[in-house]
């Protein structure tokens, strides 16, 4: 996927603009920034959903087109009502049983696919249960499977790992990681904390105050660029592998600072 000159601004207030970022295929690519910095629209610009203000953005070469199967999407995290009257592998077929070509798959392929699929995210044992029964990390490994199930060139993954536990992100992550390197996909993944996924990101694109930096984790996630990003002091601190930021600026600063500036959550 290809950004160029990309600028999205929503009445007087813009997200972003001027943003030039190349993925390509079997590169990781963290989204990183406080709410409301953009994140979320980033990803609805690639699936089409968002038009942007100013420049262009292209997937496999081709503007961006809705609905596309070369994409694969793990919307931001809701659970399933306990009653939906859906089991495991059902959430999964959906992704699979599409129409390709007009041509609707037979359900021998089908049911295989979706075992497979259940499988690589270790969902095998929980297939038949109704999902609104199942764990939030359970239920987040079936939209992996979903999202995977098109064998997208482009996986956009949006807060995947928010109220997951520390083994379930740790899970999350490296399933995605192995789709990234094993079949080669670009990976674009939104995320509040980079450090679940450290080891496996190439670059970051860290979005804050209407501006963004591109660029490998050592040259974005430093004290100086995060403290000019954010436009007020911030320190990071590196320590076993792992990246702390000490001294966000907290929401009620954002909302201070900018009256457009929702304190809600994006969706
Ligand atoms: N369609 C829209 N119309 C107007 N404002 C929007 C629209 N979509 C998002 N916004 C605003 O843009 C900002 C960024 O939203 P979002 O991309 O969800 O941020 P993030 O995912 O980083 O939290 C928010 O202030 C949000 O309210
Ligand atoms: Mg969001």
């Amino acid at each position: 996927m290809s950004l160029r000159g990309a600028g999205l601004q929503f009445g007087q207030r813009a997200l972003w603009k001027d943003l030039d970022v190349d993925l390509r295929a079997g590169e990781f690519l963290a989204v990183l920034g406080p709410n409301g910095s953009g994140k979320s629209s980033f990803l609805k610009v690639l699936l089409g959903l968002q038009r942007l203000h100013s420049g262009t953005a292209t997937v496999g070469g081709r503007p961006v087109e809705r609905g596309s199967r070369k994409i694969g999407y793990i919307p931001q995290q809701k659970s399933f009502a306990a009653d939906t009257p859906l089991r495991a592998r059902d959430l999964v077929a959906l992704g699979v049983d599409g129409h390709r070509w007009g041509l609707r798959l037979n359900s021998r392929i089908v049911n295989e696919r979706v075992d497979g699929l259940l499988d690589l995210v270790g969902a095998r044992d929980y297939a038949k249960v109704p999902v609104g029964q199942l764990s939030g990390g359970e239920q987040q490994r079936l939209r992996v499977a979903q999202a995977l199930a098109t064998e997208p060139e482009l996986l956009l993954c949006d807060e995947p790992l928010l109220s997951l536990d520390l083994n379930h992100q740790q899970a999350v992550s490296a399933l995605i990681n192995r789709q990234c390197r094993e079949r080669n996909s670009a990976v674009v993944f939104v995320t509040h904390e980079i450090n679940p996924v450290i080891e496996y990101v190439d670059r970051v694109l860290y979005l804050a105050g209407g501006r963004f930096r591109v660029g490998t984790p050592e040259e974005v996630m430093t004290t100086e660029v995060l403290s000019d990003l954010y436009n007020s002091h911030v320190e990071v601190i590196r320590a076993n592998g792992r990246i702390v930021v000490v001294g966000l600026p907290d929401a009620t600063t954002h909302y201070h600072d900018d009256a457009h500036s929702g304190v809600e959550e994006g969706h």
